[in-house]
Order: C-alpha cells, then sequence, then structure tokens
C-alpha cells in the first residue's frame, strides 16, 4: 500500500512525500506538473547512476518532451561548486528553461547539490528528489535545505529551496551497503529520543526486521521518521527555534566528522555525537545513569560506534566552536530531558562539553586498565 504524506506552509499544503516499492508510479506523480511539455534533467551519482538512472528513465521517456541524465562521481567530494558549474554548463548545452524539470536521484549528496542547482539555475526550476539512501529518505530530502560544501566548510553555500514532490522507492534501500544503511539509523533513532519515546520503542522492538531490510518495516519506519521531521520543519522552516532539535548529537558530531576528515560517515558520528549529548544530559541531572547507558549501548545492535580511539578530546572541542548553531559565543546545545523529550540548553559549558567528548574517547590507556 502506498502512503503519502503532505508538507504544509502557513496552512497551505508545499509538496507531497509519497512512498513506494518501485519507481512505476513516478510518471503518474509527475504528469500533475504537465511533464509533458517539459524537458527532465536526471541528476545522479555514479553509482546510483548505474544501479537506478535507467529504471526510472524508462518509467519517464514516453511521458515527458526529453529526459536526460547527469551523472557525477560519488561522494561528498563532489558536493562542491565546480560540480553546480558543470550542471549549469551540461542545462544550457541541452537548452533547459524555466520551465523544464530536474530530479535528483541520489543521497543527500545528489539531493542538496540537485536543489542548489534548482534554486539557482535561471533564478529557479522545479525539482524533485527521489531519494536513494536512508539518510535521504528520512532526513535530507524533507525539508528543503540545499546546498554544497566550500573549501572545507560543509554545507556553507546554499539556500532553502521547496522540492515540488519527493518520491521514494523504499525498495531501493535495499542495494545500500550496510555501513551505509546503518548510518542512517542513527538519524531515525535521533527521532526516537527527541521526539517520541513510543517510537524509539518501536525500533528496538523491530530490530530484527530493520536488520532484514524488510520492505514493510522500512516502509513504516521511513513514513514515521518524515512525520517527525515535518513536524518540526513546519513549525520552523528556516531554523529559528524548534528545528534546531534535529542537531541532537551534532555539534559534537560534526566536531568528529571533521576531526576524522570525514573518514567517519555521518550517521556514524552522529551516534559518537548522541551518545556525548546523553552523557551530559545524565550529567547535568536531566537523564538517570540507567538512562544514559540504555541510550548508549542501544546504538550497537545497529552498527553503530559509541566509543572512538583516534582522536584528540581538546581538538575536537575547539571543532564544536565552528558549529554553525552558534548563538553569540554560546552554542546551543541539544540535550534529553528523556527518552522522547530534547531540549534546546544555552548554559552547557566548554568543560561540560568536553568530559562528554571524553567519555566517547576510549584510548588505549583505558584498556590496559
Ligand atoms: N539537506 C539536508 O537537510 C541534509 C540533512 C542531512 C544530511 N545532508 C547531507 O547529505 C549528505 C549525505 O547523504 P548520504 O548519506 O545519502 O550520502 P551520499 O549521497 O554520499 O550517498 C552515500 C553513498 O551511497 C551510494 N548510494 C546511494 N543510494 C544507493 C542505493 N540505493 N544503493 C547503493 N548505493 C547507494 C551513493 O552513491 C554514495 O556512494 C551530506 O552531504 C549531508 O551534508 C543534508
Ligand atoms: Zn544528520
Amino acid at each position: 500500500m502506498s502512503q503519502r504524506l503532505t508538507i504544509n506552509q502557513n496552512n497551505k499544503p508545499i509538496y507531497d512525500i509519497v512512498y513506494e516499492n518501485d519507481f512505476s508510479q513516478l510518471s503518474d506523480e509527475l504528469e500533475k506538473f504537465d511533464i509533458l511539455n517539459k524537458k527532465l534533467c536526471i541528476i545522479t551519482d555514479s553509482k546510483v547512476n548505474g544501479l537506478y538512472s535507467d529504471d526510472v528513465c524508462n518509467v519517464l521517456k514516453d511521458k515527458c518532451k526529453q529526459v536526460v541524465v547527469f551523472s557525477f562521481p560519488d561522494g561528498e567530494k563532489s558536493k562542491n561548486l565546480d560540480t553546480v558549474k558543470n550542471i549549469y554548463e551540461f542545462l544550457i548545452q541541452n537548452k533547459f528553461e524555466r520551465k523544464d524539470m530536474l530530479l535528483a536521484l541520489g543521497g543527500g549528496v545528489v539531493g542538496d547539490i540537485t536543489g542548489f542547482v534548482a534554486a539557482t539555475y535561471l533564478r529557479g526550476v522545479d525539482f524533485v528528489q527521489i531519494p536513494t539512501t536512508l539518510l535521504a529518505q528520512v532526513d535530507s530530502s524533507v525539508g528543503g535545505k540545499t546546498g554544497v560544501d566550500f573549501d572545507q566548510y560543509k554545507n556553507m553555500v546554499g539556500a532553502f529551496y521547496m522540492p515540488k514532490l519527493v518520491y521514494m522507492n523504499l525498495a531501493v534501500l535495499r542495494s545500500l551497503d550496510d555501513r551505509q544503511y546503518y548510518a542512517g539509523m542513527a538519524e531515525v533513532m535521533k527521532y526516537g529520543l527527541i521526539k517520541n519515546a513510543t517510537f524509539y520503542e518501536w525500533i528496538i522492538d523491530h530490530m530484527y526486521e530493520i536488520h532484514d531490510r524488510d520492505l514493510e518495516t522500512l516502509e513504516e519506519m521511513v513514513v514515521k521518521s518524515c512525520t517527525f521531521k515535518k513536524l518540526v520543519v513546519e513549525k520552523d522552516p528556516t531554523e529559528k527555534g524548534e528545528r534546531a532539535i534535529l542537531n541532537f548529537g551534532h555539534t559534537i558530531g560534526h566536531a568528529v566528522e571533521k576531526a576524522m576528515n570525514f573518514e567517519l560517515l555521518h550517521g556514524e558520528c552522529v551516534a559518537l555525537g548522541s551518545v556525548a549529548a546523553a552523557y551530559i544530559s545524565w550529567k547535568k541531572n536531566l537523564l538517570s545513569m540507567d538512562e544514559y547507558y540504555e541510550i548508549r549501548d542501544m546504538f550497537v545492535p545497529f552498527n553503530l560506534p559509541i566509543s572512538i580511539d583516534n582522536i584528540d578530546p581538546e581538538e575536537i572541542l575547539s571543532l564544536t566552536a565552528s558549529d554553525k548553531k552558534m548563538e553569540g559565543n554560546q552554542i546551543k546545545f541539544i540535550l534529553l530531558k528523556k527518552v522522547g523529550k530534547a531540549i534546546i540548553d544555552s548554559t552547557v559549558t566548554q568543560e561540560e562539553i568536553l568530559e562528554g567528548i571524553k567519555e566517547i574517547y576510549f584510548s588505549e590507556e583505558d584498556e590496559h586498565e
């Protein structure tokens, strides 16, 4: 059974998210946008191109004026203005006009780049998200944040720009490699931790189905995750307030990601950052000790790290200071009051953050103790 969510702004529907088990309904969904008279450009990465571009082209080729594919090398290293420039050139060569449409077929990297190109090419063309990683399905394809990295700065250049549609084919999650899949689980668990204890328990109860990537379980998990993201982004579309709670685990997580030179996946760093944030929550008497250890240990069966050995805690601390979620000089830190309830705290001190980082730091000395 296919499900559907609608993202609204100021009580007006902005776009739908549809959940399917294949690409077959994509043409029906896009016909609503009069694609018969439009050119479509599928923007994808080298890996997803080999897996799914043909399927998507076949569904669309007789339903639109023309469909072309632009593919760039997969990975975060492509998420920059050079790729954006190459796409602009490709669109100009193919005479793409204002009324034509871009389709982002891939993970968060493809979605973020395509959204940014869509926001800026000819001052804005329509685009559709077809997210293919768990992270992109539960997080990056929903909410309208687009952008690219600039020099060493992540997501430094970008725009808020909404897609016309988000089309999720849950079956594609079955071709993700394990590491990517479980990295996405960190964001899924985050929703439970910050928003809904019942969902958190549901995740634990469905651990085996999640490991098996059972399609019905995946659908329920992704739809629920998107529902939480929807609630938060509808209330606060441009991150002025409550949307910040989505950054749970991300202040320290981003710092670890940077210090490790992006060798760890984002979701893996979010798991580490979540452990540190839960630890700080315990130390500030928001969580009990038992709650902290339960939260920490629950990442393990989902193949996510809870400690790391090759970091320098002081370096991580100084990297948290460059986090964008700063207000003046004070980091807006997201803590847990309990499972299912996050709070924004601007009183977390440098010492407390360092303690949190040390908690996830597993030094060789610890090992020999
Ligand atoms: N816009 C937002 O709100 C937002 C939120 C979170 C993260 N992000 C961004 O998302 C990016 C990370 O996204 P990601 O984790 O999806 O990484 P990604 O896009 O790099 O994809 C990860 C890898 O999986 C491959 N892949 C994608 N789909 C596949 C499939 N179905 N089967 C097999 N392989 C597949 C890709 O080719 C790539 O090698 C980061 O740049 C991050 O900044 C954006
Ligand atoms: Zn994240």
